[in-house]
């Protein structure tokens, strides 16, 4: 458990030895002692009225006498998810999270504010659907009434006292989770203690006008246990009073600030406040595990020729292949053409003629807008501009088709080459045209990966860059050297 606090010893101790000296220095006085015993006594009166030894953290909270398998390790098994629908729009959406959701694995509920339909047919395999208790209506609401029924999917769902639950999952019904990186991302966090953990939004003009310290409903966030217990305690005098805000995720976090908990912020959840595609966000991915896609419906479909659906399948399909490695960028440079290959691995390979370090190629190329107002930015993190650029600092880019095992140990996907809009008319970039399809190779990631210090593989050309067959370019992704660099000078 990396992020536990340090124990509430060491801060007393430290005291404890700062009072010794400065009780050494007092010189011995008569008046001052008996001034100090009393004062002694008093703070020890103090000490021992304010002292709860169930609050101290020094013995086992409740939460883990709870259960005698309270220490194994956190996987999908302790993870109750509580997904927002209607009954209204559930057969759509259920189709999406179909691909994500798998019956016996994943546990949860999709809450409807009403039963659905008798002839109402969602996807087979998606989340299995309850009707939210229907305290919810009595609740004022200023702009989005369902907005009060999503907040209280947790107390929905922390009332359902389902056994070995350690986290609680919100998210939407149109939330596509990776399931098994979000499990090895909560098994890092000790789930005894109260931790709030999501991302926020990419567009900036969302986070101004929300906050900062909120974790975004639609990309999904984790409440642990003893936190979901004391905010479920609470929740329904917070809506009362925060009735005026206008999302669930906002009244969630409002309610979370006065238990004294702060949002652990983490790259991974994606709410996808963007409009247009969002490829250059996916082809950059940030080095930190893919946890969630939100509104996918809202932007272009992530493969160009596939409608949504199909596109998350294909995604899915690499997911499925090497879940800690989905969306992981890796560079590669070739320094006798001047080539430089950018991975995203399961989505796209970005192939320049030219030689672009490292701070540029890990800066999404902005193929999208902010989400309120379909502007061209702010947005939380910088992006390098695509409008009106020179066909020529355009990448060539080539999109995921398959994956194949090698053996039980490693994959190869392949990637197919999209046709440009407009081509650029020069002699090296025409030499790059001339590959067609990618293929990379790695060994699978493992399953503890992310638990240490981030850092990105390294890539190699097989058979040295252009020197290829058949318009196939070879890349083998591998762990990089202890000193290995990746530069654009040799
Ligand atoms: C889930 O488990 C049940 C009982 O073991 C089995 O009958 C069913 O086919 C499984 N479903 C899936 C989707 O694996
Ligand atoms: C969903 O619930 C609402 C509210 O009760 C109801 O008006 C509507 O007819 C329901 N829709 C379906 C498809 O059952
Ligand atoms: C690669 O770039 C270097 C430095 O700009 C240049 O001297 C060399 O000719 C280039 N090589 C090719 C194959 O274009």
């Amino acid at each position: 458990m990396i992020h536990n606090r340090p124990p509430p010893s060491t801060t007393t101790t430290k005291h404890n030895k700062q009072d010794y000296k400065s009780f050494q220095l007092i010189p011995i006085v008569g008046k001052t002692l008996i001034l100090l015993f009393i004062l002694s006594f008093i703070s020890i009166g103090l000490y021992t009225s304010f002292y709860d030894p169930n609050r101290s953290g020094i013995t086992p909270t409740t939460a883990s006498r709870r259960n005698p398998n309270n220490n194994s390790p956190t996987d999908l098994s302790h993870i109750l998810f509580a997904l927002s629908g209607s009954n209204d729009t559930w057969d759509d959406r259920s189709r999406s999270n179909s691909v994500w959701w798998s019956p016996n694995r994943t546990r949860g509920f999709v809450w409807l504010e009403d039963a659905q339909r008798p002839d109402s047919s969602p996807a087979p395999n998606s989340a299995p659907t309850r009707v939210s208790s229907p305290e919810w209506t009595q609740f004022g609401f200023s702009s989005s009434r369902p907005a009060v029924r999503i907040a209280r999917t947790i107390t929905d769902s922390f009332g359902l006292k389902l056994p070995g639950v350690r986290w609680f999952v919100m998210g939407d019904d149109d939330t596509v989770f990776f399931p098994e990186n979000l499990a090895s991302l909560l098994a890092e966090y000790d789930h005894d203690e109260m931790w709030y953990i999501g991302g926020n939004s990419e567009s900036v003009e969302q986070v101004v006008m929300h906050s900062y310290e909120m974790a975004f409903g639609g990309g999904g966030f984790a409440v642990s246990y003893p936190l979901a217990e004391l905010l479920v305690e609470n929740l329904d005098r917070c809506l009362e009073r925060f009735h005026y805000f206008y999302g669930s995720d906002q009244r969630i976090w409002a309610c979370i600030a006065e238990l004294g908990v702060g949002l652990t912020p983490h790259r991974g959840f994606h709410q996808m406040d963007i409009r247009g595609s969002a490829y250059g966000l996916l082809a950059a991915h940030p080095m930190a595990p893919l946890i969630s896609l939100h509104h996918l419906g809202a932007m272009n479909p992530l493969f160009p020729g596939q409608d949504h659906l199909t596109s998350l399948r294909t995604l899915y399909g690499a997911y499925r292949a090497d879940p800690p490695r989905i969306l992981q960028s890796s560079y590669a440079y070739d320094h006798t053409l001047n080539w430089s290959v950018s991975i995203s691995w399961g989505y796209t390979v970005q192939l320049y003629p030219t030689l672009v370090a490292v701070h540029d190629l890990q800066v999404p190329l902005q193929t999208f807008r902010t989400w309120r107002t379909f502007s061209e930015g702010p947005f939380t993190f910088n992006t390098r501009p695509l409008k009106g650029s020179d066909p020529c600092s355009i990448p060539i880019v080539f999109m995921f088709v398959k994956v194949q095992n090698i053996g039980t140990w490693g994959t190869l996907t392949v990637y197919r080459r999209l046709d440009p809009a407009v081509t650029c008319r020069r002699h090296d970039y025409d030499r790059a045209m001339s590959v067609r399809r990618v293929f990379v190779s790695s060994v699978r990631m493992e399953t503890d990966y992310w638990s240490k210090a981030p850092r990105r593989q390294c890539s190699e050309f097989v058979n040295g860059g252009g020197r290829m067959r058949g318009g196939t370019l070879q890349i083998r992704i591998r762990k990089c050297g202890d000193r290995e660099i990746v530069s654009t000078v040799e």
